[in-house]
């Protein structure tokens, strides 16, 4: 079974199709798939190699302008298909999967800040698919309240010691799909950004700063499996869904392998954070992220 993200809508949702994926006996695969990026592997070695040292803050955004308009409209902004978190089901759940995903580390509580900007938006009385609703006319329109979020801010905290901020955004004009991450340690940090995925940036208290041009030549081991072409060639979203897809049909070929891919309760563990998001911001202050439960798979 493999299925986009979110997951689902609520946790407790999320937690019948984890424990279905168990008791059927199927692999679960969720579509995490930017993980998959060459240098986000990179990333993630790197920190697992302990070439950053202790991990101190965790900083970035995923900023996109395709809602900014009220005119702007999509399934996403209604809550009653797309459930009651928008900005961060949809995009704020890849931050948080990389962040946790290449760290190692795990958010163990956090603060949410969401705002709705357009408390009303004009939906087109037809259909339209994503990112396509530029084409309509004034009359096309009819008025609708709305309650899903444009924008959400997290401060939070991945156990006692790291520290880390994020914004998620669908109103930033000319941020197409901007997800920046950036990783500081106490020996050095590394940068990335979505909309320039074949660089990394690295940067060094006591000498130069570094680039990297994404060339598998140069990826810690585990990381260059995860770039199918040499170097100077570029590897975009696209190869991001081939790697989850090559993986997860590999895993049914050979099912003794390690399974390298993100699951089911990868995207429970999303609906979790989101969970806690939504509480701090209705409670105006911090609420604690649980762990993952066990869940037999
Ligand atoms: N992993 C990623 O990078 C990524 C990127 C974009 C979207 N997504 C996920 O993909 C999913 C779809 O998002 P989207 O942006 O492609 O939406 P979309 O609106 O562009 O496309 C959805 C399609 O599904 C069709 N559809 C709707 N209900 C259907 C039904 N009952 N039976 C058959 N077809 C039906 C619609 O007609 C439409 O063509 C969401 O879960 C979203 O979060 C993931």
């Amino acid at each position: 079974m493999l299925c986009e993200k979110p997951l689902a809508t609520t946790v407790e949702d999320a937690r019948t199709l984890v424990a279905t994926a168990a008791r059927v006996g199927r692999r679960d695969c969720l579509n995490h798939n930017l993980r998959s990026y060459p240098l986000v592997q990179q990333m993630r070695r790197m920190c697992e190699a302990g070439e950053l040292g202790d991990i101190l803050v965790i900083q970035g955004t995923y900023s996109q302008d395709w809602l900014l308009y009220d005119t702007d409209w999509n399934w996403r902004v209604d809550s009653t298909e797309g459930g009651a978190s928008r900005c961060l089901a949809d995009i704020g759940s890849h931050w948080f999967d990389m962040a946790e995903h290449v760290t190692g580390l795990r958010v163990t509580s956090l603060c949410a800040d969401l705002q709705t900007f357009h408390k009303t938006r004009k939906r087109p009385k037809g259909p339209v698919e994503t990112f396509a609703g530029k084409l309509l006319q004034p009359d096309d329109y009819v008025q609708v309240p709305i309650t899903t979020e444009d924008y959400g801010g997290v401060i939070f905290q991945m156990g006692g010691r790291t520290r880390g901020a994020m914004t998620a955004s669908q109103v930033s004009a000319g941020r197409k799909n901007r997800l920046s991450i950036e990783i500081y340690g106490a020996k050095s940090s590394v940068a990335w950004d979505q909309e320039r995925p074949n660089e990394l940036w690295m940067g060094n208290r006591n000498s130069y700063n570094q680039s990297l041009v994404k060339d598998p030549s140069l990826l810690l081991p585990g990381a260059q499996s995860y770039a199918d072409l040499p170097g100077g060639h570029a590897e975009g979203y696209g190869d991001t869904h081939k790697q989850v897809f090559k993986r997860f049909y590999s895993s049914l070929d050979n099912p003794e392998n390690d399974l390298q891919y993100p699951r089911f309760r990868d995207g429970l563990r999303q609906l979790t954070i989101l969970q806690a998001e939504l509480d701090s911001h209705k409670n105006r202050g911090w609420v604690d992220v649980p762990a993952l439960e066990e869940v037999k798979s």
